[in-house]
């Protein structure tokens, strides 16, 4: 038994434990003959959905897990062009915002081939993030996206310059050069981010986009790798209260904020930084929420995550998460989940973080691109 084969009869094992929805005996001989004959085999849709929740179930660092069984599974194994890349995003902004009622939803692209290629990969890290520019010493849009901006750029992308310029959708085919196309804004869903009471907040113009949709993790489930595999939820508010817009190294406007809602900031006291966190939480989650949105706060998420946990255990299984993940960036102690400690192992099928295709190249070597080295959480 090589090790596909091997990854292959517990995938399917679990598969047939968990849904009776196949003769085992039957599959498991067919797929090792297919495996013989080709290198490889291929998952039945069934098979293929069943996979994709499981790994979000095995998402260690994912709160949001109790829904995994409501994920929607696109099979979009067949695509194999340009244009159709392009529409398969497309449908997927689309569908999953579902116009504010966002819905979890995963398409997946072509698996890697026996030898390790992967026939598509997306460069952007999310497929919908800001730019950022360097100007007059200060950087315009999210710090983060700094390095993959210059990128798009060196391909030929021009941003409009503002803080909120959504970034091009970047892939390439196998070791080809890399295409980019435009997102149109009517499927970039965004939120403007108001204070239901500070006025001068609203100053601040701030807004985010509705839908995280992560797109450099590589989904394995039977031993087969399926390095383009864009996925999402809807957002937890913490996670742009406080970490896109308050980390120093992305938006940092905290000391904005604070000053916007009236706080001293010069002082030794810092608990202008705790204050300015919970209004700028608290208006991002509002804003949403007036907007007709899918949002969660960390409160009901951390209830959430607590109420998977039990619902796993009545089914015999025992929820893996990695606590420094899981607990929310504020308000920690006053949840559940901080007090819960948790086991990290990881389970097939599960996401990998994948190397960024683009970070190891120049422009020179564009159209040579190293493969992708799987690399555990
Ligand atoms: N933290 C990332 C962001 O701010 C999104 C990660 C996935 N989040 C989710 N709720 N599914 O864009």
């Amino acid at each position: 038994m090589n090790l596909l084969h091997k990854n292959a009869t517990e995938f399917l094992t679990q598969f047939y434990t968990e849904t009776r929805r196949i003769n085992l005996d039957k599959r498991l001989s067919d797929v090792y003959e297919e495996i013989e004959l080709s290198g490889t085999y291929k998952l039945t849709l069934d098979e293929l959905t069943f996979g994709a929740c499981v790994a979000w179930r095995n998402s260690n660092r994912c709160i949001g897990r109790l829904f995994w069984k409501s994920l929607k599974v696109v099979d979009g194994r067949s695509i194999s062009t340009f244009e159709e890349v392009k529409m398969a995003v497309f449908k997927h902004l689309e569908f999953a915002t579902g116009n504010g009622k966002i819905k979890p939803y995963i398409t997946i692209f072509p698996p890697e081939s026996p030898e390790g290629m992967a026939p598509l990969r997306f460069w952007n890290s999310q497929l919908i993030r800001y730019a950022a520019y360097k100007k007059n010493g200060q950087i315009i849009g999210d710090p983060a996206q700094l390095d993959f901006t210059d990128v798009c750029i060196s391909l030929g992308w021009k941003g409009k310059g503002t803080a909120f310029d959504v970034l091009p959708v970047v892939f390439q085919f196998e070791d080809k050069k890399p295409l980019f196309f435009d997102l149109p804004a009517h499927l970039v869903k965004e939120v403007v981010i108001q204070h239901p009471e500070y006025e001068s907040f609203n100053d601040l113009n701030l807004k985010w986009n509705a839908l995280p949709v992560i797109s450099d993790m590589v989904l394995e489930m039977g031993g087969i790798h399926f390095p383009s595999a864009p996925f999402n939820g809807w957002y937890m508010v913490t996670e742009i209260g406080s970490r896109n817009f308050g980390d120093e190294d992305r938006f940092n406007q905290l000391p904005k904020v604070a000053e916007a809602i009236g706080l001293n900031i010069s002082g030794k006291d810092m608990f202008w930084k705790d204050r300015a966190l919970i209004e700028l939480n608290y208006a991002v989650k509002t804003s949403f929420d007036k907007e007709g949105v899918s949002i969660a706060d960390h409160h009901e998420s951390s209830d959430q995550f607590m109420k998977f946990i039990q619902q796993e255990k009545k089914l015999g299984r025992e929820v893996m998460a990695d606590w420094s993940w899981i607990v929310p960036p504020n308000a920690g102690s006053t949840m559940k989940v901080f007090h819960t400690s948790f086991e990290n192992k990881v389970l097939s099928p599960n996401f990998y973080y994948n190397n960024p295709v683009w970070k190891k190249i120049n422009s020179e070597s564009l159209n040579k691109c190293p493969f992708h080295i799987l690399s555990k959480k």
